[in-house]
């Protein structure tokens, strides 16, 4: 284990440079994705604290709209339906691929805007250490087949129109409308155009797994979100799945039942998946926020939720209030989906024709 951890942190050493450390003790690297033993120090040549701790005012999505693909500049009216049918295909067969759909628009939307740079492998300075090689993204990230899938249709019908970031924000949508029966419509207005730079260690400004409720907010607040928006986005830990290797540390402080399944679940092995809302694995609702308060969620982030009056109201609000949740789940999707947008005129931005790639 200890072995394990070292030769992690040579490799983010040598593969991010200026990692981050986050501020909030020694032992906590990379904004809250890399757990060292006490002894342990941050890669050197971390960037101290990478965070502004600036409120950056909301994004304001100019140059989206709705229907977008609709009108005469940009017409391509099968897309929104090509995508939807896409993503209900993958998500009928397996619904885990849903939870990467909305997990890949985050990720997507915080690092560089929301301009489909977490899908590249070659960007335009040749760099291939992307933000898919980054430690939050690396061997976890999914749902890549089913933006190509989309893509390629896409293409076959309207070349050169449709691009990666809107599809990316579209099977979120619909990922979300599958996942939670229908009661989850995220409104989401189109014309986001692609970047052509993609770099790993641009991802450390994605909170982590053992941030604390500061770095959690700092992080959201450094997109133009509020502390409610990010109580309200980490309901998406309702679906999809986690490695052991960003929970085993806590056992002790879960709710004892669920803590001795998960350990045989995990069985020794960090790198084992397992399901994070025990209660209703597939279903996109407002039961994390219950299993916040009965101590049944994974990560210290999760847990974090319960650290001060303001976010334990609003959990306790979502927990408790029908329907509550998912209309502010809606508005904060949408919110997050015009982080740092490239729109029409936007400098370093195109049209990818392979979602994978930039364009020559
Ligand atoms: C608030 C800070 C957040 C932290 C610290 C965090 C951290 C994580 C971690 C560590 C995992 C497990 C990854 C793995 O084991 O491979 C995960 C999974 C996931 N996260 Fe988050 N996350 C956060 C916010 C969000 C937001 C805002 C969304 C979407 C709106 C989201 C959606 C998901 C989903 C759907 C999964 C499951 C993915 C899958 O099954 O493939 N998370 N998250």
């Amino acid at each position: 284990m200890a072995n394990k951890l070292a030769v992690l942190v040579t490799l983010l050493a040598l593969s991010l440079g200026p990692a981050a450390s986050q501020g909030q003790g020694s032992n906590i690297c990379f904004n809250g994705w890399l757990r060292l033993p006490s002894s342990g120090t941050c890669p050197r040549g971390s960037r101290p604290d990478f965070r502004t701790r600036q409120r950056v005012p909301a994004p304001t999505g100019e140059g989206l709209s709705f229907g977008y693909y609709n009108n005469n500049n940009s017409y391509c009216p099968q897309a929104e339906r090509i995508v939807k049918d896409a993503v209900k295909k993958a998500v009928d067969q397996n619904p885990g691929i849903g939870a990467g759909l909305i997990r890949l628009f985050f990720h997507d939307c915080f690092v560089r805007g929301c301009d489909g740079s977490v899908l590249l492998t070659a960007t335009a300075s040749g760099n291939s250490d992307t933000e898919r090689e980054g430690p939050p993204n690396k061997d976890s990230l999914r749902g890549f087949e089913v933006i190509d899938a989309a893509k390629a249709a896409i293409e076959a019908a309207c070349p050169g129109i449709v691009s990666c970031a809107d599809i990316v924000a579209f099977a979120a949508r619909d990922a979300s409308s599958v996942l939670s029966n229908g009661r989850v419509n995220v409104p989401t207005p189109a014309g986001r155009l692609d970047g052509r730079e993609s770099f790993a260690n641009e991802t450390d400004q994605l909170p982590g797994p053992f941030s604390n409720l500061t770095a959690l907010e700092d992080s959201f607040w450094a997109k133009g979100l509020s502390p409610d928006e990010m109580v309200t986005l980490s309901g998406a830990h309702t679906i999809g799945h986690a490695k052991c290797q960003f929970f085993s540390s806590r056992f002790a402080d879960m709710d004892p039942t669920l803590a001795a399944k998960l350990k045989a679940q995990c069985n020794g092995n960090d790198g084992t998946f397992v399901d994070q809302d025990d209660v209703t694995p597939n279903v996109l609702d407002s039961q994390y926020y219950k299993n916040v308060i009965d101590k049944k969620v994974l990560f210290d982030s999760d847990a974090a939720l319960t650290n001060s009056t303001d976010t334990v109201t609003q959990v306790t609000d979502n927990a408790n209030s029908a329907g509550a949740w998912e209309r502010k789940f809606e508005k904060a999707m949408e919110s997050m989906g015009k982080i740092g947008v490239k729109v029409r005129g936007s400098s370093g931005a195109e049209i990818r024709k392979v979602c994978s790639r930039v364009n020559n």
